[in-house]
Protein backbone atom coordinates (compact mmCIF):
# COMPACT_ATOMS: atom_id res chain seq x y z
CA UNK A 1 0.00 0.00 0.00
CA UNK A 2 1.36 3.41 -0.94
CA UNK A 3 2.04 5.82 2.51
CA UNK A 4 0.30 9.37 1.78
CA UNK A 5 1.55 11.50 3.91
CA UNK A 6 1.62 15.39 4.79
CA UNK A 7 -0.74 17.01 2.66
CA UNK A 8 1.42 20.56 1.22
CA UNK A 9 0.30 23.65 3.21
CA UNK A 10 -0.44 26.45 0.70
CA UNK A 11 -0.40 29.45 2.77
CA UNK A 12 1.17 32.43 1.12
CA UNK A 13 4.07 34.45 2.37
CA UNK A 14 6.52 36.95 0.85
CA UNK A 15 8.98 35.23 -1.37
CA UNK A 16 11.68 37.34 0.56
CA UNK A 17 10.52 36.50 3.94
CA UNK A 18 9.81 33.01 3.13
CA UNK A 19 13.46 32.43 1.72
CA UNK A 20 14.85 34.17 4.95
CA UNK A 21 12.26 31.86 7.06
CA UNK A 22 13.80 29.02 5.21
CA UNK A 23 17.47 29.48 6.11
CA UNK A 24 16.69 30.20 9.61
CA UNK A 25 14.45 26.94 9.89
CA UNK A 26 17.75 25.12 8.41
CA UNK A 27 19.63 25.42 10.94
CA UNK A 28 17.42 25.40 13.99
CA UNK A 29 15.23 22.86 16.07
CA UNK A 30 12.09 24.29 17.88
CA UNK A 31 12.90 21.61 20.26
CA UNK A 32 16.38 22.03 20.87
CA UNK A 33 17.06 17.86 19.92
CA UNK A 34 19.97 17.00 18.09
CA UNK A 35 19.61 16.70 13.90
CA UNK A 36 19.84 13.76 12.81
CA UNK A 37 22.10 13.69 9.56
CA UNK A 38 19.18 13.27 7.19
CA UNK A 39 18.13 16.65 8.43
CA UNK A 40 21.62 17.99 8.57
CA UNK A 41 22.06 17.15 4.75
CA UNK A 42 18.56 18.76 3.90
CA UNK A 43 19.41 21.81 5.58
CA UNK A 44 23.04 21.74 3.97
CA UNK A 45 20.85 21.17 0.37
CA UNK A 46 18.54 23.96 1.44
CA UNK A 47 21.78 26.10 1.62
CA UNK A 48 22.94 25.06 -1.39
CA UNK A 49 19.66 25.50 -3.08
CA UNK A 50 19.73 28.80 -2.58
CA UNK A 51 23.51 29.59 -3.72
CA UNK A 52 22.73 27.73 -7.33
CA UNK A 53 19.61 30.02 -7.76
CA UNK A 54 20.66 33.27 -6.75
CA UNK A 55 20.64 35.58 -9.14
CA UNK A 56 19.21 33.12 -12.18
CA UNK A 57 16.52 34.02 -13.91
CA UNK A 58 16.06 30.82 -16.27
CA UNK A 59 13.24 28.61 -15.27
CA UNK A 60 14.96 25.49 -16.75
CA UNK A 61 18.22 26.14 -16.03
CA UNK A 62 17.31 26.47 -12.19
CA UNK A 63 15.27 23.50 -12.44
CA UNK A 64 18.26 21.36 -14.05
CA UNK A 65 20.74 22.19 -11.37
CA UNK A 66 18.11 21.38 -8.88
CA UNK A 67 17.69 18.06 -9.90
CA UNK A 68 21.20 17.48 -10.11
CA UNK A 69 21.77 18.91 -7.11
CA UNK A 70 19.49 16.02 -5.33
CA UNK A 71 20.67 13.34 -7.59
CA UNK A 72 24.48 13.66 -6.52
CA UNK A 73 24.10 15.10 -2.84
CA UNK A 74 21.60 12.02 -1.81
CA UNK A 75 22.30 8.92 -1.38
CA UNK A 76 21.37 5.45 -3.43
CA UNK A 77 18.90 7.77 -6.01
CA UNK A 78 19.29 6.40 -9.28
CA UNK A 79 16.44 9.26 -11.02
CA UNK A 80 15.75 12.75 -9.60
CA UNK A 81 13.61 15.19 -11.76
CA UNK A 82 10.26 17.07 -12.24
CA UNK A 83 7.10 16.66 -14.66
CA UNK A 84 5.70 19.95 -15.11
CA UNK A 85 1.55 20.46 -15.30
CA UNK A 86 0.78 20.80 -18.73
CA UNK A 87 -3.10 20.97 -19.21
CA UNK A 88 -4.16 17.44 -18.07
CA UNK A 89 -1.22 16.02 -17.94
CA UNK A 90 2.59 15.64 -16.60
CA UNK A 91 5.16 16.28 -18.81
CA UNK A 92 8.76 15.06 -18.47
CA UNK A 93 11.14 18.28 -17.15
CA UNK A 94 14.91 18.59 -16.56
CA UNK A 95 16.13 15.50 -14.67
CA UNK A 96 19.12 12.99 -13.50
CA UNK A 97 19.28 9.46 -14.22
CA UNK A 98 18.13 6.85 -17.43
CA UNK A 99 15.62 8.49 -20.14
CA UNK A 100 11.89 8.30 -18.77
CA UNK A 101 8.73 8.39 -19.63
CA UNK A 102 7.48 11.65 -21.04
CA UNK A 103 3.65 12.05 -20.29
CA UNK A 104 1.96 11.20 -17.52
CA UNK A 105 -1.89 11.40 -17.35
CA UNK A 106 -3.36 12.88 -13.93
CA UNK A 107 -4.20 10.02 -11.74
CA UNK A 108 -2.02 7.80 -12.79
CA UNK A 109 1.15 6.19 -12.00
CA UNK A 110 2.61 7.52 -8.47
CA UNK A 111 3.16 11.24 -10.18
CA UNK A 112 -0.30 11.17 -11.80
CA UNK A 113 -1.36 10.21 -7.98
CA UNK A 114 0.54 13.01 -6.12
CA UNK A 115 -0.47 15.68 -8.72
CA UNK A 116 -4.14 14.68 -8.41
CA UNK A 117 -4.61 14.07 -4.91
CA UNK A 118 -1.85 17.11 -4.24
CA UNK A 119 -0.07 15.27 -1.46
CA UNK A 120 3.41 13.73 -0.88
CA UNK A 121 3.24 10.12 -1.52
CA UNK A 122 6.23 7.64 -0.44
CA UNK A 123 6.12 4.26 -2.23
CA UNK A 124 8.40 2.14 0.00
CA UNK A 125 8.03 -0.82 -2.65
CA UNK A 126 6.78 0.04 -5.99
CA UNK A 127 5.79 -3.08 -7.16
CA UNK A 128 3.37 -3.14 -5.13
CA UNK A 129 1.89 0.43 -6.04
CA UNK A 130 -1.28 -0.21 -8.42
CA UNK A 131 -0.29 1.34 -11.26
CA UNK A 132 3.17 2.36 -11.05
CA UNK A 133 4.79 3.47 -13.62
CA UNK A 134 8.12 2.02 -14.29
CA UNK A 135 10.67 3.68 -16.44
CA UNK A 136 13.92 2.39 -15.07
CA UNK A 137 13.24 -1.38 -14.08
CA UNK A 138 16.43 -0.77 -10.96
CA UNK A 139 13.98 1.42 -9.36
CA UNK A 140 12.06 -0.61 -5.82
CA UNK A 141 11.06 2.82 -4.25
CA UNK A 142 10.17 6.06 -4.75
CA UNK A 143 8.78 9.61 -3.20
CA UNK A 144 7.06 12.21 -5.00
CA UNK A 145 6.09 16.14 -4.43
CA UNK A 146 3.79 18.09 -6.09
CA UNK A 147 4.98 21.76 -6.39
CA UNK A 148 2.60 24.56 -5.49
CA UNK A 149 2.83 28.33 -6.63
CA UNK A 150 -0.01 29.13 -3.87
CA UNK A 151 -2.88 26.95 -4.96
CA UNK A 152 -1.87 26.06 -8.19
CA UNK A 153 -0.29 22.78 -8.91
CA UNK A 154 2.81 23.51 -11.23
CA UNK A 155 4.13 19.67 -11.03
CA UNK A 156 5.86 16.88 -9.54
CA UNK A 157 9.34 16.42 -8.22
CA UNK A 158 9.56 12.43 -8.40
CA UNK A 159 12.64 10.80 -6.67
CA UNK A 160 13.79 7.07 -7.30
CA UNK A 161 15.72 4.17 -5.30
CA UNK A 162 17.04 0.93 -6.04
CA UNK A 163 16.25 0.19 -2.35
CA UNK A 164 13.27 -0.74 -1.25
CA UNK A 165 12.12 1.51 1.66
CA UNK A 166 14.74 4.16 0.63
CA UNK A 167 12.13 7.54 1.47
CA UNK A 168 10.94 8.56 5.17
CA UNK A 169 9.24 10.81 6.62
CA UNK A 170 12.46 13.04 6.90
CA UNK A 171 12.90 12.96 3.11
CA UNK A 172 9.46 14.24 2.50
CA UNK A 173 10.21 17.00 4.90
CA UNK A 174 13.35 17.57 2.97
CA UNK A 175 12.29 17.95 -0.38
CA UNK A 176 9.26 19.95 0.63
CA UNK A 177 11.04 22.45 2.04
CA UNK A 178 13.78 22.79 -0.98
CA UNK A 179 10.56 22.44 -3.43
CA UNK A 180 8.65 25.71 -1.50
CA UNK A 181 12.29 27.42 -1.92
CA UNK A 182 12.73 26.00 -5.62
CA UNK A 183 8.93 27.55 -6.14
CA UNK A 184 9.44 30.65 -4.61
CA UNK A 185 12.68 32.04 -6.49
CA UNK A 186 10.50 31.04 -9.77
CA UNK A 187 7.74 33.00 -8.49
CA UNK A 188 7.23 35.54 -11.19
CA UNK A 189 9.35 34.27 -13.62
CA UNK A 190 5.60 33.11 -15.80
CA UNK A 191 5.65 29.68 -14.37
N1 LIG B 1 7.46 5.88 -11.56
C1 LIG B 1 6.77 7.10 -11.96
C2 LIG B 1 7.07 7.45 -13.39
C3 LIG B 1 8.22 8.38 -13.55
S1 LIG B 1 9.70 7.63 -13.38
O1 LIG B 1 9.83 7.00 -12.06
C4 LIG B 1 10.92 8.66 -13.67
C5 LIG B 1 5.29 6.94 -11.75
O2 LIG B 1 4.81 5.85 -11.45
O3 LIG B 1 4.59 7.94 -11.87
Amino acid sequence: MPAVIAKKKTTKKGTAAKKKALKKKAFKRRDGAPKSAKSKLYASLVVQLLSLLKGEQDFIANAANFSALLFNSLPNVNWAGFYFLHGEELVLGPFQGNPACVRIPMGQGVCGVAAQQCETIIVPNVHEFPGHIACDVASNSEIVVPLFDGERLLGVLDLDSTLIGRFDDQDAEGLNELTTVFVAHEEGLGL
